[in-house]
This record gives structure tokens, sequence and C-alpha cells, in this order.
């Protein structure tokens, strides 16, 4: 990981909070935490469903997304895997992670690390090789058209056995060299990291990074075991260790990433407001908290529209923030050091050319 000392050439206090908008469009940054799933816009999913000759339950694009009014994670997720229903063929993951990368390159991003749930699809009679080969096909073509480096991480849902979570993972091995690491998702209450020890030491064996939803619903003790018992790199949300100074303490001195997702945070009501979103207490205690879009299609937003709302609900975040913020994002990716500074160096350049009132 890089040193999160700020290059001193930077006077952020000479850069205007007029130019926030702009900052946040133009900042380089990468996206750690997004459900490639969770970015099915409604509008895809009713073409998506035409095209495999599938009837939805909702008449129209407006009625599906009216039901998207959620009252916490489970009633989110019970809407978001029936989106997922409309995926059968290659051609159709494709799509889907190909309309993501378009907007996630219109928002700044030049590097992503996607979450998918081949469980959500295996076990409707999808292959797995259809999932990843369509991902990976998408991923290629970003790079290759968009300049945007993209990566796969496969992420077992917790609700469901260790044992379904092993036989995922067996089916993934032949395909280990599309996808980098493995991750835990789905309904937290009730499903703590250490249910799946074994598959994560397992997928840690095979040199595969791991990382973990956790304190997002579920309480600071899950962030903890994701850390002791999963050996988690980085903890997906983790909001809810605010609440425990210890794990903030131990967080800040290990340099452990948060992906924090404003907008999700607000949908599902882990937070009521976003002025009350923890974000500004989680960079203030030094943590190297990112902010992410989740599941756009289905939380208002994509990564910028993250940035904007949570921005403009607190006024405390201003350009030292934003710059930390996208810093952050490349110090947590796991990305070569190399690559990492080139990216690290082109933000420096944004930033240190708005402290001198130059274009952007
Ligand atoms: N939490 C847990 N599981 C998920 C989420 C989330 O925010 N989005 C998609 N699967
Ligand atoms: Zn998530």
């Amino acid at each position: 990981m890089t040193s999160s000392a700020f290059p001193p050439a930077i006077d952020f206090s000479a850069i205007p909070r007029a130019q926030l908008p702009l900052l946040l469009a133009r900042m380089p940054k990468a996206e750690l935490h997004l459900h490639i799933e969770g970015s099915l816009e409604p509008e895809l999913i009713f073409k998506l469903a035409q095209r495999n000759g599938l009837t939805l339950a909702y008449p129209s694009v407006a009625a599906l997304r009216a039901a998207y009014a959620f009252t916490d994670l489970q009633s989110f997720l019970d809407i978001y895997y029936a989106g997922a229903s409309v995926l059968w063929k290659e051609e159709d993951f494709f799509d889907m992670a190909w309309a993501y990368f378009e907007r996630a390159h219109a928002d700044g991003v030049v590097h992503a690390e996607l979450f998918f749930d081949p469980q959500t699809h295996t076990e409707r009679g999808v292959p797995f090789e259809v999932v990843i080969r369509g991902l990976h096909r998408a991923c290629t073509q970003a790079q290759a058209q968009l300049g945007l480096s993209a990566a796969l991480i496969l992420c077992f849902l917790r609700h469901l056995s260790e044992d379904e979570a092993f036989k995922t993972l067996e089916e993934a091995l032949p395909h280990r060299a599309l996808f980098i690491g493995v991750g835990l998702d789905s309904s937290e209450r009730g499903h703590p990291p250490e249910k799946f020890a074994r598959v994560f030491a397992r997928a840690r064996e095979l040199g595969l990074h791991a990382v973990a939803h956790a304190g997002e619903e579920g309480p600071p003790a899950y962030v903890w075991s994701a850390l002791d018992v999963l050996h988690a790199e980085r903890i997906d949300h983790g909001v809810r260790s605010v609440e425990d100074p210890t794990l903030m303490q131990r967080l800040a001195v290990e340099r452990v990433p948060l992906t924090v997702c404003p907008l999700s945070n607000l949908k599902l009501r882990v937070v009521h407001d976003l002025a009350d979103h923890p974000l500004p207490q989680l960079l203030e205690a030094g943590l190297v908290a990112t902010i992410n879009a989740d599941d756009p299609a289905y939380f208002g937003g994509y990564i910028l529209k993250n940035f904007e709302a949570t921005f403009a609900a607190l006024p405390q975040l201003g350009p030292q923030e934003a710059y930390q913020l996208a810093r952050n994002s490349f110090e947590a990716s796991f990305v070569a050091e190399d690559q990492k500074q080139r990216w690290l160096a082109a933000l420096d350049a944004v930033f240190a050319a708005a402290a001198q009132g130059g274009a952007i």
C-alpha cells in the first residue's frame, strides 16, 4: 500500500469551493464496491426479458422503478435477485457490464473492481462460464475502448451455506485467471463471517484477494471477524465501525480500507440522512475510506452522484477530502504499485492545477 502523505505542492486552501463539482467529476478515481448485478437498470431488465422471452411481474419500467422503495437490506435484496433473473446468456452479462463501464468512464473512473454473484445465476441453471465469459469480455473491451482497467471479484452469498460457497469456488477454478479475489455479500444479520472461515482460507491459499461486507447492518463484531477470521484485506461498507473506538484505531493503524457507499446507506436506512453519514468521522480518524456506488441502478446514482450528494450534504467535506477520497481509492485497489503511482500522479496534477487557478 502507498503512503497517505499529501504531496506538499498542493495548497488546498487556494481551491475555491465553487470548483468542487468540476473536481469531483474530473478527478481520476477507482471504484471498489460495485455489484455488477446492481447496475442493471430497469430499461435493460425489460430489454433482456424481451430478448429472452420472459414475462416480468411488472407491467412497465416505471412500475418496476416504483417498486424500489426499500426499508432495509433484505427488502432490497429480494428485488435485486428478481431483477438479475433476466440474465441468461453470455451476451446479457456482457451488455450489463458494458453499460456500467460507459457510465463509470463518464464519471471519471479509471479503474473498477467489480463484484459478481455467480450463485444468483448458477442456482437458476446458468453455467458459471457463461457468467464469467460475458463479464470478462466487457472488462477487456473497457480497457481497449475506454482505457478503463477492470477486474472481477467473486462474491459468495452469505445466506447460503459454506458448502455451497465451496462448490462455487470449485466451479470457478478453471477460470481462476479471470478473477482476482473473493468477497462476501447478501443478508448480513445472522450470517457472520465465521460461517465462511474455511472457504476464505482456501481462496487465500489459491492466491486470491479477500474482501467482505461487514458492519453495514451487522455489528462491529462482524468487522473484527472479517479481519481476524477471513483475513479480509478491505471491508465493504464497515460504517458501523464508528461504534467501536478500538476497532477504528485498528483500521487506521493497519490501513484497512473501507469501501463506503453513501447513497446505498441512505436508501437501505443504515443512515437516516446523508447529513448524519459517518464518512467525515472515518476520514478524520485517518481511515482509508473510499466512496463507491454499491448498486447504482437501485440506489439512485453512480459513483459521481454518490460524491456529489455526500459533499452537498456534508459542508465540512471540501477539496482536500475529495483529493483524499480519490487517493484512498487507488491506495485501496489491488493494482500493481507502479500503476497506482501513475494514477496518483494524474490525480495530483488535477488538484495542483486547481490550486494554481489553472484549467482542470
Ligand atoms: N449488501 C449486501 N449484499 C449486497 C449488497 C449490499 O449492499 N448489494 C448487493 N448485494
Ligand atoms: Zn455491497
